[in-house]
């Protein structure tokens, strides 16, 4: 596979703090010694151990290096002294003995062993151990234990999947303040209208607030990057929309499978028109068992069971998708430009006319009670800072953009 090693711990650990010399010598980011600064450089190789360790781009492994950058990400967390902070890929540590200067405890979850094996000696000569607790585990597939907040240089490859976990996660949190990709942070940042905008930006904007805090040069980091970084910082909205999330991701999905086409061009292209049309048969097949059905259902049942041409009910039915984008003015907008607000309006008027995009809505409201169950239990007031119903939802649907 891909086990080429990139960089060199030891190496690394010799440059760590060679700050100056990264910011002003900006074309050759891997040749840059730290000599100047002796006693940093001998603490480095002790904390260390003089061990080779590598780093692999295939797990994200860069380093970062400047601690301006490191300060100023830990100072705009706004981490208070009861906070418990969790780090995502914490590497060999250098935000994490920052965060443990200002939180009550972190917890640390990386993925690769010998990470942590520097990290815990790093933590340990700083008689820090108490404020810690490292999980070596995939972050993707581990359970988050409660924190506060998170802090994190993330690892680029997993940004979307990982965002998605923290915003539609089942664990409360007040915010997430994570080094990015930088063309990755301006997709979370993106407005309707933006290039950039994506279902990526409405399905996380739909649930919190994302806010840029700076762009990180790709010098600041060893081994140095392709691409430079941003920091961004992500606040889960007190209130969120009611919607049933499973049909806004997949009604969401349906919207930006072509970003650039007009919602008329998307909703009226026949593969669409008999998914949509199929989701509807299961859902009257199973009719009977819902007492909420709406008379908009029950018409559809009918005109389904006493039709004898399915061209002619797909055709119907093709007629009515038109007719709720019609109504709504939709049929020649493009996604790209429409607000959250306009999006759920629009979802709103398919559901109104029995046009739904999953099948399975009892399912998902015993979902939503449980969530708001938890979320008692867990004493919160009801003007918390977490989405209100984001328990027990599959948030690997949501993130494939
Ligand atoms: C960009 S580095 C950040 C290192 C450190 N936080 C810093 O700022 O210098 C990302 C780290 O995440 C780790 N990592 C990669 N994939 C991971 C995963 N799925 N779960 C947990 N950690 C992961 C890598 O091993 C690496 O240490």
């Amino acid at each position: 596979m891909q086990r080429r090693p990139t960089f060199s711990l030891t190496r690394n650990i010799f440059y760590q703090h060679s700050l100056r010399e990264l910011r002003t010598k900006p074309s050759h980011c891997h040749n840059h010694k730290s000599l100047d600064d002796d006693d940093q450089r001998n603490q480095n190789i002790k904390e260390n151990q003089e061990l080779p360790i590598y780093f692999y781009k295939s797990k994200g492994q860069h380093i970062l290096t400047n601690p301006r950058i490191l300060d100023s990400i830990v100072r705009r967390s706004n981490i208070q002294p009861t906070d418990t902070v969790l780090e995502i890929g914490p590497g060999t540590g250098n935000l994490t003995l920052k965060l443990l200067e200002v939180a009550k405890k972190v917890v640390a979850i990386e993925i690769d062993k010998r990470m942590v094996e520097v990290l815990n000696k790093r933590v340990a000569e700083r008689e820090l151990q108490d404020k810690i607790t490292v999980l070596c585990k995939d972050a993707l597939k581990t359970e988050f234990p409660p924190f506060d907040l998170v802090v994190a240089n993330i690892p680029y490859n997993i940004s979307s999947p990982l965002v998605t976990k923290l915003v539609y996660g089942a664990t409360p949190f007040g915010s997430a303040t994570l080094l990015l990709q930088k063309e990755f942070a301006r997709r979370l940042l993106a407005n309707p209208g933006d290039s950039e905008f994506s279902r990526l930006a409405v399905n996380v904007k739909l649930v919190a607030e994302v806010e840029f805090v700076m762009d990180v040069s790709k010098r600041d980091f060893l081994p140095c990057p392709k691409v430079d970084s941003s920091v961004v910082i992500i606040r889960p909205k007190a209130i969120i929309p009611d919607v049933n999330l499973d049909e806004w991701w997949a009604f969401t999905r349906t919207c930006f499978s072509k970003k650039n086409r007009t919602l008329g061009a998307t909703f009226k292209h026949k593969k669409k028109v008999l998914e949509l049309f199929e989701l509807l048969k299961v859902k009257s097949s199973n009719m009977g068992n819902d007492d909420d059905e709406t008379e908009e259902r029950v018409r559809n049942k009918d005109c389904i069971l006493s039709s004898s041409s399915l061209d002619v009910e797909t055709s119907l039915f093709k007629e009515k998708i038109i007719e709720v984008l019609k109504s709504g003015g939709f049929e020649d907008k493009r996604p790209l430009k429409l607000s959250i607000e306009q999006l759920l309006k629009l979802l709103s008027r398919f559901n109104q006319a029995g046009i739904y995009f999953i099948n399975d809505h009892t399912k998902l409201r015993n979902a939503d009670r449980q969530c708001r169950i938890n979320f008692l239990h867990a004493g919160f007031p009801i003007h918390c800072s977490v989405p209100l119903h984001s328990h027990g939802y599959n948030w690997m649907d949501c993130h494939n953009n």
